[in-house]
């Protein structure tokens, strides 16, 4: 099973961004967390961010010709307003779910409403790394479930 984890705008900076809010592991922590929890899964996991619209729109197409079962991903403040990336996203077949480090619910208004969510199988926010872990069991047993019919 292979899983694409997508990381969008500003994510690089986790770790010296306000780490009251979003904690102090580093993007590459979090994906060597991700990394062991794959391996104890049994699935490969490739990375991928960007500070470029268009470039994520890219990753997300190429998805449609690879052999990745799963999608988890962050699109940072895209989340809020990108319809480009929620186009993109609805392109692809496997099962997407959206991740946030910080409880978008309980911040501004602006980030309560998620463009992605529509074409996202489900979302976990606010649990920091946790929440990527969460993100990686929950596409995991969305394709079991699929796999076997339930
Ligand atoms: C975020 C929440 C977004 O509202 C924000 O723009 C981010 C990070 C999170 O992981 O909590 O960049 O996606």
């Amino acid at each position: 099973m292979n899983i694409l984890i997508l990381h969008g705008v500003n994510l690089n900076m986790f770790g010296r961004r306000d780490p009251s809010r979003y904690g102090k592991a580093t993007l590459p922590e979090i994906n060597s967390r991700l990394a062991d929890l794959a391996r104890e899964l049994g699935v490969t996991v490739s990375f991928f961010q960007t500070n470029h619209e268009g470039e994520m729109v890219e990753r997300i197409h190429a998805v449609t010709e690879e052999n990745i079962q799963g999608v988890v991903i962050n699109a940072g403040a895209w989340t809020h307003y990108s319809y480009a990336i929620m186009d993109a996203l609805a392109i692809v077949r496997a099962p997407v779910v959206e991740v946030h480090m910080s409880n978008v619910h309980a911040r501004e208004a602006f980030r309560h409403k998620s463009v992605l969510a529509p074409v996202c199988a489900g979302s976990i926010a606010g649990f920091r790394v946790e929440s990527y872990l969460l993100g990686l069991r929950a596409v995991c047993g969305l394709i079991e479930g699929i796999s076997m019919n339930v």
